[in-house]
């Protein structure tokens, strides 16, 4: 197949590159490099640099590639800076996004495979989330993705568009040759490794008295590598559908902390600060339903396997893809 990626210069738009590539299918990277990189372009896929909110730039590279399918990564994925700038959150997922569904209707194509998030429910009532719960986004990040997956449903509905959309939980580990590097690092697990890495001084624990056992919060941590197989799968499934992913368990922030002191042999010094406004308790997700339907299945089921591969990479790329930053 030939699948036209946007964001495939970011953390996991590389990976899936990768991974398609090594399965055979060609790749299209579309992407403005505004927190992608360069050097994260594979050096198989054909690049275009250009913007989804610029319709003429994404028409003609969609036009030229003629791909049987879409993957679309593309996308501001700051909770905090969504709080603060919304519009910048609307005006590149949401209007950006209708762009891109445009070409892709207009270039007679067929299959869509979109990155959601487990942001889209906000404050679950409990976990683990599975697809039947209520979406109700707590803020203009998550609200613009959901909006965007609502855009697809029409869009199956009116021109036949074939969606599937994986909302992932939190997404972490690297491949040997791509890895996590944001130009403004909001994650906890490269935060941690960064002070192993001698590059910050103490690993913080934003809130230590959350109503968990060790009052620190707990996510569901999936590797880069598990999420990308789920987007292979996908590009096989003929109806349109929505998939929560992550592996199902769940790691508090204190744990991981522990378990990149296991993995690096490094002390990493933490200290507890204040809660960071919006972080839910606790998301953990049920992928019963890809499980069931696609047949998938994570590979990386403890935390050590997916902190050690992110160690890996950090430590081979200490300075990530080495361009400046912003
Ligand atoms: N955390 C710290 N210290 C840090 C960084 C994070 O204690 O230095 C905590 C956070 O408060 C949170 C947990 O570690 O409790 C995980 O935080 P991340 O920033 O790594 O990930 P989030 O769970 O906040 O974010 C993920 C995805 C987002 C998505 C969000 C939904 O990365 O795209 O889940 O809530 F929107």
């Amino acid at each position: 197949m030939k699948i036209f990626v946007t964001g495939g210069a970011g953390y996991i738009g590389s990976n899936c590159v990768e991974q398609l590539l090594l399965r055979g299918d060609k790749v299209v990277v579309f992407d403005n490099l505004t927190e992608g990189h360069r050097k994260a372009v594979h050096p198989k896929a054909v690049f275009h640099q250009g913007d989804l909110r610029d319709p003429v730039s994404i028409n003609g590279a969609m036009a030229a590639a003629k791909p049987d399918a879409v993957m679309h990564f593309a996308a501001n994925a700051l909770v905090g800076e969504s709080m603060e700038n919304p519009s910048k959150y609307f005006q590149n997922n949401v209007a950006g996004g209708i762009n891109l569904l445009d070409a892709t209707v207009a270039a007679g194509v067929k299959r869509f495979v979109f990155s959601s998030t487990c942001a889209t429910f906000g404050m679950p009532d409990r976990v683990p989330i599975d697809e039947t719960m209520p979406q109700r986004p707590i803020n203009p990040y998550g609200e613009s993705k959901l909006i965007f997956e609502q855009l697809l449903r029409w869009y199956d509905r009116i021109h036949g568009l074939k969606f599937v959309s994986l909302r992932y939980f939190n997404a972490a580990g690297a491949s040997e040759t791509y890895g996590e590097d944001h130009r403004i690092e909001t994650h906890l697990i490269p935060n941690v490794l960064n002070v192993a890495l001698g590059k910050k001084e103490r690993a913080e624990i934003f809130g230590g008295d959350y109503e968990t056992p060790d009052g620190t919060c707990i996510r569901d941590y999936i590797h880069i590598l598990d999420l990308a197989q789920a987007h292979l799968l996908a590009l096989g499934k003929d109806e349109s559908a929505f998939y929560n992913l992550g592996t199902g368990g769940g790691n508090s922030v204190a744990e991981v902390i522990e378990c990149c002191r296991r993995v690096t042999g490094r002390k990493i010094p933490a200290v507890v600060k204040p809660r960071r406004p919006g972080d839910p308790p606790r998301l953990i997700a049920s992928s019963k339903k890809i499980a069931k339907e696609l047949g998938w299945k994570p590979k990386y089921q403890s935390l050590d396997a997916i902190v050690e591969s992110a160690w890996a990479w950090h430590v081979k790329h200490p300075d990530g893809y080495g361009d400046s930053p912003h």
